[in-house]
């Protein structure tokens, strides 16, 4: 795996309702944050072309859509999104899902990154949802399936690091929401660690978004995060 730049292992999730509101968040972000996360909430609010717009501007875009469908329409819109410039682009972690996207991705530089159970879910979540193993069982289930296809990377929460370290080493990039600084409101999210934290168990990348995007002055929560990412790899 390549070396990551320290100030790429954290990736903004821009969730806010319109292209405006996310164009004044990369303002006020400036030069301290160089990779965005754009989801659906900014994307079915018209901000697609914010993928291009970010990448000409030389910042790096994770394109989170979570696709899941079947095969033919997997592959036919991954190869669609990769005409876009993002350099991730999330399905979910199921294998045929996986393989499509793959295929769909073709030579292009889009990395694909398999979610691999949401960081909201629990085990009681997921037996309602008709699953009978536990959150680990699951998340390790897709994490050696995507370690099969090919997959760039997987997306998890920062507790099921360590454990999914041994089931795919270094050959997967594992990248972290779920992630909160010490004191911020959880909100929806279930299996949660500090910024610090996720690095040292062996995050290689953390996604964060309400910390920042909420917060009374975004540069200066994303300037703390950083340093605190900067301490916890040196
Ligand atoms: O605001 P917060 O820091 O909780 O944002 C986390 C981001 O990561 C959201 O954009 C959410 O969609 C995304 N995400 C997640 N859990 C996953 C996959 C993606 O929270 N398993």
């Amino acid at each position: 795996m390549i070396k990551i730049p320290s100030n790429e292992r954290l990736i903004v999730a821009l969730d806010v309702e319109t292209v405006e509101k996310a164009q004044d968040l990369i303002e006020q972000l400036g030069d301290s944050i160089s990779f965005y996360k754009i989801g659906m909430e900014l994307v079915y609010a018209g901000g697609l072309d914010l993928v291009k717009t970010l990448s000409k501007e030389g910042k790096k875009v994770f394109l989170d859509l979570k696709l899941h469908d079947i095969p033919t329409t997997v592959e036919r819109a991954t190869a669609r999104i990769a005409d876009l410039g993002a350099t991730f682009l999330t399905v979910h972690g199921f294998p045929q899902t996986m393989k499509a996207a793959l295929l769909g991705k073709g030579k292009s530089n889009l990395n694909i990154l398999a979610v691999t159970v949401m960081t909201s879910y629990d085990d009681k979540d997921l037996r309602e949802a008709g699953y009978s193993c536990t959150v680990q069982e699951l998340v390790r289930n897709r994490a050696a399936q995507a370690l099969d296809a090919g997959i760039y990377g997987l997306i998890l929460s920062p507790r099921e690091v360590s454990d999914i370290r041994n089931v795919v080493g270094s050959k997967l990039e594992l990248i972290t929401p779920g992630i909160r600084p010490a004191g911020a409101e959880e909100g929806d999210q279930k299996r949660i660690m500090t910024p610090r934290e996720a690095i040292k168990v062996g995050a290689d990348r953390v996604v964060i978004g309400r910390p920042i995007t909420a917060a009374v002055n975004p540069k200066v929560a994303a300037i703390n995060i950083l340093t605190e990412i900067e301490e916890a790899i040196s």
